[in-house]
């Protein structure tokens, strides 16, 4: 069987190295892939826009792939696995319907609201003078957020009315996000650590994947500017069985059920980002339509079932007989960015030290990268994240530490604090 992977991102990299184990699979492509999968054997990058949908369909007719699978969420927003379906073609991922639960911050609102699906109050607004005197009427800190997707970086949380102010002019009257900034949603600033819960579901079946923490913002401590992820471990010793069972029956459970009850059944990789507060509340930051990243990659490391017949399954109505496996160990993902990421950074440079062979319980996934003339180039922010196996949550992070110590280019970066919350937290039963 043929896989085709959409995306260029780490997430992307451990999908295709993930699909690439199934013994059913032949060859995985990655449209368009970066350096990693380019380096990978059994892995084929085509040089394919994740936008370009007519040049994706007209691949997957010509190549015979059996099975797509969805990375980023702007292809799912732009409606692929609709036009997919039409030539029904498999393509794993929300119809663009379900994908407004990510796509539209106004639309995840409105419909948390309606099936009490627990979540920051807020209000939303596309008239700059209201939005303002909501603002005046609320105290800070406060979070403003652009309405549509912004690549992670449409989410300002201020720290003083007049900042929050100042962040809703530059979204409604100077336009800095685009048609994602026509309107703004402003919700109430929650405290707590957050959790990364992702499941699969068909639409009325939902099976949970393995737990995992994030860390978003750019420095130690989790201080400096939010980021996509800088670094993920799974499992979340934070995720007691207790905890889970009430995100499941709160959270998950009632948005797959209200979905599908309005018509918009939701199939794909559903990633709830809960913030979990110290009285024990949690509550919804935002959905997303896929899998996280840097998430994904240790969770793929733990993954031992096979990715490409859980997708099958899925599509195929029988993701009640799938069973997942997990690895007990804890995996961690420690992202290597290039020098300016979240804001503007230098491609090009030069990756030095990166180990041609790949070692057992350790691997090096690429996100922006790019292979030419055999030398692997940064080009993009976020660049590798260094993913380790190991026993325990230390463990996991020395050995990530250590593989990482060889890599370096001009001005590289990485936060040096990925995993000490979990080793501080009392381990839970991995999940
Ligand atoms: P979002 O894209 O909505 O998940 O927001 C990105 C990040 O901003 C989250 O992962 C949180 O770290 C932070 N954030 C978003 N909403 C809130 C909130 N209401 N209170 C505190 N932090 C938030
Ligand atoms: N790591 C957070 C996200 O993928 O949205």
């Amino acid at each position: 069987m043929k896989v085709l992977i959409i995306g260029s991102g780490g997430r992307e990299h451990a999908l295709a190295w993930k699909a690439a184990q199934s013994p059913e699979v032949q060859q995985v492509f990655v449209a368009p892939g970066n350096g990693g999968t380019a380096l990978e054997d059994t892995i084929t990058n085509v040089p394919i826009d994740v936008l370009d949908l007519q040049g994706l369909l007209h691949f997957v007719k010509t190549e015979t792939i059996e099975l797509t699978i969805v990375g980023p969420e702007a292809p799912l927003a732009a409606g692929i696995v609709d036009r997919f379906n039409e030539h029904s073609l498999p393509c794993f991922g929300p119809s663009q319907m379900a994908a407004q639960l990510e796509a539209s911050k106004s639309f995840s609102k409105a419909f948390m609201e309606r099936y009490g699906i627990p979540t920051a109050r807020y209000n939303s607004f596309t008239d700059h003078d209201k939005a303002i005197a909501y603002i005046e009427s609320q105290s800070a800190p406060i979070v403003v957020k652009a309405d549509g997707l912004a690549a992670g970086k449409g989410v300002i949380i201020a720290q003083t009315k007049a900042e929050a102010i100042t962040a809703v002019e530059d979204i409604l009257k100077d336009n800095r996000f685009g048609d994602a900034g026509s309107s703004v949603v402003i919700e109430e600033f929650l405290q707590g650590e957050e959790l990364s819960y992702m499941v699969v579901s068909d639409g009325q079946h939902i099976l949970p994947l393995a737990s995992s923490q994030d860390h978003k913002a750019r420095d130690d401590g989790d201080t400096g500017p939010n980021t996509g992820g800088m670094g993920a471990y799974s499992p979340s010793p934070l995720l007691t069985p207790e905890l889970e069972q009430r995100i499941m029956a709160e959270v998950i459970q009632p948005t797959i059920e209200g979905m599908a009850a309005e018509g918009n059944p939701y199939t794909g990789f559903l990633y709830a980002g809960l913030m979990v507060s110290p009285d024990g509340s949690i509550n919804v930051l935002e959905f997303n339509c896929r899998l996280g990243d840097p998430e994904t990659q240790p969770i793929m490391m733990r993954l031992q079932s096979d990715l490409v017949a859980l997708c099958l399954d899925c599509l195929t109505g029988n993701l009640h007989n799938y069973q997942a496996k997990w690895d007990p160990r804890v995996a961690l993902g420690v992202v290597l960015c290039a020098g300016g990421y979240p804001g503007a950074y230098r491609k090009n440079d030069l990756i030095q030290g990166l180990k041609n062979s790949a070692q057992d319980g350790e691997k090096v996934f690429h996100a922006g990268t790019v292979l030419r003339d055999n030398s692997v180039l940064t080009a993009g922010g976020r660049v590798l994240c260094v993913t380790c196996l190991a026993g325990s949550v230390e463990e996991a992070q020395q050995a990530a530490y250590r593989a990482i110590a060889p890599i370096e280019w001009p001005n590289m970066f990485y936060r040096r604090d990925i995993g000490d919350k979990a080793v501080k937290q009392t381990p839970a039963a991995p999940a």
